[in-house]
């Protein structure tokens, strides 16, 4: 049947540490059901089959109506399979990101996830058979790498063939990802370096790790082997931090040093939601942006897609920021000079 609808809807599950929903896009998107009792996972997939219908009938929820995954085609009947699942039912971490969206906990100790198991979730959906190859499944957190149940779950999601991804600090190396890289071609990793020297790393992740992060990467490289491309190394352009061309050398430099062929750029995401309406995204971080794909090109490296980041920086996301001069002048100063706000 044509009408207006995404993926998500169709097969989505979004297992946060504030409920569950079937969407994880950076976009508004639906809000999250609170895990307060047993029928909270029923409870979405009930919301969901009322959303499909009320989208047949061409009624799009207050929250999605600006997204750009919605499309207008002939979509498949629903059939339960699962076409997505991030896992990020905790926000325990081993480091402390000054941007991190999900404001995770800087505690090495604490291992347990936070309001709920989601081991129980990912094997009810591999015994009713709605996990299965073709699935795609993204750890994100807090930091995978500190979760009690995730060698389990990555266990059961190898052993199934599903397509993997996780998303690491790289602080602690864990040879299942390694493991899980060998297993299957689609199967990734993204390691958010956000620059190329210890001093900056120190002021972004608020710990002084940044050699433990190198010695996992090297290790991943190694374990890998023919499948190194699939570690990717990431840059997030922040603004007054690391967009400048000092830093973005240096990360090139290093992950040169260390194999990576595979690098990521992206901003914040925060830039995406509609309270940042008329606020202006620096010229600085856009020239980053572009500086650091031009950078990827000369080391030879494959530039990663992040099709919301692009968004953001190309201003299509609620296409509404505006940039004065002066705010343009002082972040083309930033850029060329590298300045660092105290
Ligand atoms: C919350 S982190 C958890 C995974 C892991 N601890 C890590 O840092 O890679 C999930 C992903 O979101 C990214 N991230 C966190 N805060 C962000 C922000 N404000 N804007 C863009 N990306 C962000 C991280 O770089 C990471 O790739
Ligand atoms: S490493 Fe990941 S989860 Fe931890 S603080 Fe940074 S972005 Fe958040």
């Amino acid at each position: 049947m044509e009408y207006k609808c995404c993926d998500h809807i169709l097969g989505s599950i979004d297992l946060s540490f504030s409920g569950f929903k079937y969407c994880n896009e950076v976009w508004e998107g639906p809000e999250y059901i609170s895990y307060k009792g047993n029928d909270a996972f029923n409870k979405n997939e009930e919301r969901r089959l009322k959303i499909i219908e009320e989208m047949k009938n061409g009624i799009i929820p207050e929250r999605c109506k600006e997204c750009p995954l919605l499309e207008l085609k002939d979509w498949k009947e629903f059939d339960a399979k699962i076409y997505k699942i991030t896992v990020f039912n905790w926000k325990h971490c081993n480091a402390a990101c000054f941007y991190c969206s999900v404001h995770s906990d800087f505690n090495e100790s604490i291992k347990k996830s936070d309001d709920y198991d989601s081991l129980p979730f990912i094997k009810k959906l591999i015994a009713e058979g709605r996990i299965t190859e073709k699935s795609f499944i993204a750890f994100m957190g807090g930091e995978p790498t500190m979760l009690q149940e995730f060698p389990e779950i990555l266990s059961l999601l190898i052993k199934k063939g599903c397509k993997l991804e996780v998303l690491t600090n790289g602080i602690k190396y864990e040879k299942l990802i390694s493991d899980m890289l060998n297993a299957h071609n689609d199967n990734k990793i993204c390691i958010s370096l956000d620059c190329g020297t210890k001093e900056t790393f120190k002021r972004i992740k608020r710990v002084d790790k940044f050699d433990e992060v190198i010695n996992t990467l090297k290790q991943y490289i190694e374990d890998t082997k023919e499948n190194s491309y699939k570690v990717r190394l990431k840059y997030i352009v922040l603004p007054n931090v690391n967009d400048n061309k000092k830093e973005i050398d240096k990360f090139f430099e290093v992950a040169k040093s260390i194999g990576i062929t595979s690098v990521v750029r992206s901003v914040d995401h925060l830039e995406s939601k509609m309270n940042t309406k008329n606020k202006a995204i620096e010229t600085s971080v856009i020239k980053a942006y572009e500086y650091f794909a031009q950078q990827a090109k000369k080391y030879n490296m494959t530039l990663c897609e992040q099709n919301w980041a692009d968004a953001i920086i190309e201003n299509k996301v609620y296409n509404c920021r505006k940039i004065s001069t002066l705010t343009k002048i002082k972040a083309n100063l930033h850029f060329f000079f590298g300045k660092k706000n105290k």
